[in-house]
């Protein structure tokens, strides 16, 4: 397995931009609001922040390049991280991203594909080289992952990997999450944002009118669907509305006060389990190395 620390390395050096930053999605701000689940849930997951009962939520709506400096109207693809607090004082973590499906169970091809992808005159070559990854691609180009949206209200996120719910007599159900939005076309404010920052102007516009909603909807795995797996595809599984993300204010960056804030998708709480998915396993070693580089910069 590749090493963490060469893993950051890499991606630091494939993007430019400043040094105190996250490596991935560096650009992007903080909001708050609540996540209520709906009646359904409760009986299949004994979380918490499944209850029914409004859990407090921070979000952090990003762009997925390390380069922090570039402007927000170039297409790439975007990132809706949610960190869930629950009444004992325990959180747990969800990183949704534009890209229904992800190409590889290997952390190593993932590193080599992001380089490969900021060079685009042979990216397709890398392509042809790894087949196996076409098929998360041809899905990522259907659902236009990466794009330029008019507004983050607007945009679907993917949390992929799939998460045990686990029952209060212990029987436990695999689902995968996705967070759909409210927002459409139809109810874009009337101002247009141009700028380098055109999505968090027109969410600080936005949030000014209301609050901005997310559905979070599961898929439930049912035979022949793995979910120890990123890149398994789990076709004609059921859907549940499991709640709303509703985000009302924006907040300050924790960061700028020195208070490293970190999502991590293996932070979970009683009644959530994790699979033996092997990305969802390398991701907290590569947060910790690229969390703890921004910190040694930063404090
Ligand atoms: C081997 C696979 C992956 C690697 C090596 C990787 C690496 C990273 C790194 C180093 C960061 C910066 C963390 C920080 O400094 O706090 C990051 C952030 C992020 N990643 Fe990944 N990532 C991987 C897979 C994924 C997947 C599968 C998703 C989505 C399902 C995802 C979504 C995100 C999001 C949303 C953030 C921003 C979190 C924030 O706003 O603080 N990543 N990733």
């Amino acid at each position: 397995m590749l090493d963490p620390v060469v893993a950051v390395d890499r991606l630091r050096a494939a993007y430019a931009g400043p040094t105190k930053r996250r490596t991935l999605h560096a650009k992007g701000r903080f909001y708050g609001g609540t996540f209520t689940a709906t009646p359904e849930v409760a009986g299949l997951s004994r979380a918490g922040h499944l209850s029914g009962a409004p859990t407090p939520v921070v979000v952090r709506w990003s762009n997925a390049g390390g380069d922090a400096s570039v402007p927000d109207p170039k297409p790439d693809i975007r990132g809706m991280a949610v960190k869930f607090t629950l009444a004992d004082g325990t959180s747990t973590d969800l990183l949704g991203q534009t890209s229904p499906r992800f190409p590889t169970d290997d952390p190593e091809e993932f590193v080599a594909m992001t380089e490969a992808s900021l060079r685009p005159a042979t990216f397709p070559l890398f392509l042809l080289r790894h087949p196996a990854m076409l098929p998360a691609v041809a899905a990522g180009l259907r659902a236009k992952a990466i794009g330029s949206p008019v507004s983050f209200a607007e945009v679907t996120f993917y949390p992929i990997h799939a998460y045990g719910w686990v029952a209060a007599d212990g029987a436990r159900t695999w689902v995968r999450y996705v967070f759909r939005p409210v927002a459409t076309a139809a109810d874009r404010l009337a101002e247009k944002f141009t700028g380098p920052d055109r999505l968090s102007d027109e969410m600080a516009a936005r949030l000014t009118r209301g609050p901005v909603t997310h559905e979070v909807w599961v898929q439930v795995a049912g035979a022949g669907h793995d979910p120890h797996s990123a890149v398994s595809v789990w076709k004609g599984c059921r859907e549940l509305l499991a709640g709303h993300i509703v985000v009302t204010e924006e907040l300050a960056d924790p960061e700028t006060g020195g208070a490293p804030t970190v999502f991590d998708p293996t932070r979970v709480v009683d009644g959530i389990e994790l699979s033996d998915d092997p990305i969802l396993r390398y991701r907290p070693s590569a947060y910790t190395e690229s969390v703890n580089r921004r910190a040694s910069q930063h404090l």
